[in-house]
């Protein structure tokens, strides 16, 4: 379609605005001191009509939530989306429009940047606008995670968040084809919406060493472990550099992330997710989503310097010699210390199968979460050196299942993830209650909890992105343990049908409070 014949240039004057239909198009023609505009008439924002806005000069105003645009420049002055404008020309007392498509690349540039804007606004309503125009468009709908992957890499200032932790699960929801539109689209959302608010405010100047060196695994690990960012970057885009990955590549991303009980389980959840990442979306994310993870690593908080989970180090280098081996038991962490939980499996060690003793940590970590003490929980009387929540006992699942690529990967790594295991059953432990009726929470079998739980998880209620994101973990986390644990698959799937439909509570500031005021009065 090019210029058109729309109206009569006598009635628009006479009217001051005219809208005028074409090819289903809503077109609003308008008459301001500086000229006539052709705009769309639904206004970018929630498709309301600027025909019944406000003209002020050359600024229209949609009188619905006040967006302003200026009809000369096409800039929206208050609002967000850019309104969409039409060449116009007057021949011999008639209007015409030239309603010739927008080339799709440069349709496609524009939506493009509208996303970027609107994860820089933290505008989740207009990031599911532009992902759902670039499907319109024929793009792919989940090119816009990798625009946002681009977008946060210099602004991640610690690497890795839990945003880039519930990708690969949310990006299994969106490629489900037996799920609606929306749900899908949805699914979409959570990631963009996570990351933007995981990167808030920060300025593009967390960039990373430029410099590549020839990847070491050795070299790889000691830059992690002296907290070595810029080597340990440089080794990772040497690594990248090479036609294939080195093959020991993912092992040494896991024994990295194993090397210390480090960040409550962040580690190695982040790299399994990571490469889960990179597995989905494709080698051209690995860059950006391996330096993050990169930078994560280094910055991890290693929690085996303190004294609760001081053994796990030396009982890791002892795991092959010690020597009783009772008899593998789930009961006997229901109420036990980190350091009692690790002494424990390592007696099992020298005549149990490491997998086996996997499936007792397994079912004893999903016990705790199905008795997790709510009342405890939501408490304001916990202490600071305390503050645990529903999601510090979804991390013994979450950290399991992904504990599961690490030892795909290398076997050796074993006694690392059950003793890291351990040390989270160990800190959980006070917050049971044993006596909790479960009944409730039982499930019939994988497939229809599956199917309820994604219901809940892609029309959760929860308005921070940290809650949907472990919403999603823990389901999927969920079903692989089922799958790779099946003695254990009932107390899984009951104990994450449990936490889906927990109230969480996003802040407890009066507990906040109280615990400052104890803190301040032993300064
Ligand atoms: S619909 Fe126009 S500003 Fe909201």
């Amino acid at each position: 379609m090019a210029w058109i014949d729309v109206a009569d240039r006598n009635a628009l004057r006479a009217a001051g605005r005219l809208v005028v239909r074409v090819d289903g198009r809503q077109i609003l023609l308008v008459d301001t001191e500086q000229g006539l505009f052709a705009t769309a008439n639904r206004c970018p924002h929630e498709g309301y009509p600027l025909s019944e806005g406000t003209l002020a000069g050359c600024t229209l105003t949609c009188n619905w939530h006040n967006w302003k645009f200026d009809l000369s420049s096409g800039e929206t002055l208050v609002g967000g989306d850019k309104l969409t404008r039409y060449p116009l020309r007057v021949e011999a007392g008639r209007i015409w429009l030239d309603l010739t498509e927008i080339p799709p690349a440069e349709r496609r540039a524009a939506v493009l940047a509208g996303l970027v804007q609107a994860l820089r606004d933290r505008d989740q309503q207009r990031q599911l606008r532009e992902t759902a125009r670039l499907g319109r468009l024929g793009t792919k709908p989940v090119d816009a995670v990798r625009v946002a992957l681009a977008w946060a890499d210099e602004r991640l200032e610690y690497g890795t968040t839990h945003a880039f932790a519930a990708i690969p699960d949310w990006l299994r929801l969106q490629a489900d084809p037996t799920l609606p539109a929306d749900a899908r689209l949805m699914a979409l959302g959570e990631i963009l919406g996570h990351i933007g608010d995981d990167v808030a405010g920060a300025e593009a100047k967390f960039g990373f060493a430029t410099e590549t060196q020839a990847w070491d695994a050795q070299r790889f690990l000691a830059a992690i472990e002296r907290e070595d960012e810029a080597q340990a970057v440089g080794l990772l885009r040497g690594a990248l550099a090479q036609p294939a990955w080195p093959s020991d590549l993912a092992a040494t991303l896991f024994a990295a992330a194993l090397d210390h009980y480090a960040d409550f389980g962040h580690s190695l959840i982040y790299t399994t997710q990571t490469l889960r990442l990179i597995g989905r979306l494709g080698p051209d994310v690995a860059e950006p989503a391996l330096l993050a993870l990169a930078r994560a690593l280094v910055y991890a908080q290693r929690e085996d310097l303190l004294p609760e989970f001081r053994d796990y180090r030396p009982r890791r280098d002892a795991w092959w010699q010690s020597g009783d081996a009772p008899a593998l038991d789930a009961v006997a962490f229901r109420r036990t210390s980190a350091k009692q939980a690790m002494a424990i499996i390592a007696a099992w060690a020298p005549s149990h199968p490491p997998a086996a003793i996997f499936a007792v940590l397994v079912e004893a970590a999903a016990w705790q979460l199905l008795h997790a003490d709510q009342p405890f929980l939501d408490s304001i009387d916990q202490k600071l050196s305390e503050n645990v929540g529903w999601l510090d006992f979804t991390h013994g699942l979450t950290f399991a299942a992904a504990g599961l690529d690490a030892v795909e990967a290398d076997p050796s790594l074993w006694p690392a993830l059950l003793l890291q295991l351990a040390c989270f059953i160990g800190r959980n432990s006070r917050y049971v209650d044993p006596e909790l009726a479960t009944e409730p929470w039982r499930v019939t079998g994988v497939q229809p909890f599956l199917a309820d739980a994604t219901q809940r998880v892609t029309n959760h209620g929860q308005g921070r992105f940290i809650f949907s994101a472990h919403l999603i973990k823990t389901l999927f986390a969920a079903i692989e343990l089922a799958e790779a644990v099946p003695a254990a698959a009932p107390t899984v799937l009951a104990a994450t049908n449990r936490f889906l439909q927990a109230p969480l509570r996003g802040r407890n500031p009066r507990r906040t409070a109280r615990q400052m005021l104890a803190f301040v009065a032993e300064e």
